[in-house]
């Protein structure tokens, strides 16, 4: 087979690790590797990853010392064009003209729903990989580089309580989540927040004012509150609005982490997972799978299908909200 690879949708920790899998369980198996660079859009302006001969090749040496690195060799974009049935049209041309048939795509949602589109027109095999910071796809425990996003923001968590608690304040802290919680809430837990504010949970203003109080008479000097920027009051700043207006009893500031969560080397388990997933779907391709992504359950690899993966909302654990409700005192 001849398969090509590319990222699309925002960049995540990790996207590089799935690169050098694909590549390397590739060519192991005695197929040939493109890459396709600045995703979907490079596809349609026919952008290949060049070889140091010269071609348009992915060599073992193209994906050498890349393991640990941030971001994705490929480049990565958002393509509109990918909407329209012309876009998608497009892509399958240039794919059957360069003989590529099978596709690995690593993304997110709108990267599942560019292969959807596409594979209307295009007759080759497509398996993808999630790669995504929001672990917002369904069925897969998580996404390459969720992990590593977590770990960014309890790091810059770490760092803003030591001057919470110098000045006895209060700090909104906004992580990235367009429709999931699911970074601000693991983050929550693991850097010692006292409230998450995420899209899976009413946010109750008043409420949140009078645990805050009843915080305060317990003698707390310092809090933490993290907001899934896709909350439905809005982000940090909007809900520190609100929090004043209800005469919050700490002094409040906010920080927005922002791409920060995007970038940086990947934590070892962004990098196990890459490596099974990308080999994985090299796997999938050969047994003559198509039309899903492949995901980690319970530690074991499974093809999830599309429509499955971006249907509906990957439910943050119930337990953890509890969890985090518990351990806020
Ligand atoms: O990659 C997903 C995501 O990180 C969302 O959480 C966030 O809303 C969005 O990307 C931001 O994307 P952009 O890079 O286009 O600003």
């Amino acid at each position: 087979m001849r398969i090509g690879v590319f990222c699309s949708g925002g960049d995540a920790p990790g996207m590089n690790a799935c690169i050098r899998a694909v590549v390397r369980a590739a060519l192991a198996g005695g197929h040939e590797v493109v890459g396709i660079r600045r995703g979907y859009q490079g596809l349609l302006e026919e952008d290949f990853h060049i070889n140091a001969e010269g071609q348009p090749r992915m060599t073992l040496r193209c994906v050498s010392n890349i393991l640990q690195r941030g971001g994705t060799i490929l480049h990565t974009s958002r393509c509109s064009q990918m909407y329209k049935e012309p876009g998608q049209r497009r892509a399958a041309e240039v794919l059957h003209r360069h003989g590529i048939d099978a596709l690995v795509p690593i993304g997110g949602d709108g990267t599942i729903r560019g292969a959807m589109a596409l594979s209307r027109f295009y007759p080759g095999r497509i398996v993808s990989c999630p790669g995504t910071i929001d672990n917002d796809l369904c069925g897969t425990d998580a996404t390459i580089g969720f992990y590593t996003a977590v770990s960014t923001a309890v790091e810059a968590m770490d760092k803003v309580r030591d001057t919470a608690e110098s000045h006895e304040r209060l700090f909104l802290v906004e992580v990235m989540g367009r429709h999931s919680g699911y970074i601000a809430l693991y983050s929550a837990l693991a850097g010692g927040a006292e409230i998450a504010c995420i899209p899976e949970t009413p946010t109750d203003i008043p409420a949140i004012v009078e645990q805050l109080r009843q915080m305060k008479a317990r003698g707390k000097t310092s809090v933490l509150m993290m907001v899934a920027e896709g909350d439905e009051l809005g982000g940090a700043a909007d809900i520190q609005r609100l929090l004043q207006e209800h005469q919050c009893p700490y002094p409040t500031r906010a920080v927005v982490l922002g791409h920060l969560q995007r970038g940086g080397c990947p934590v070892p388990e962004d990098r196990l997972l890459a490596l099974q997933l990308g080999a994985f779907a090299v796997e999938c391709l050969e047994q003559g799978h198509s039309g899903c992504m492949v995901g980690v359950r319970d530690g074991r690899p499974v093809r999830v299908p599309w429509a499955d993966a971006v249907r509906g909302h990957h439910r943050v654990p119930p337990e953890l909200v509890r969890l985090l409700e518990a351990m806020s005192r």
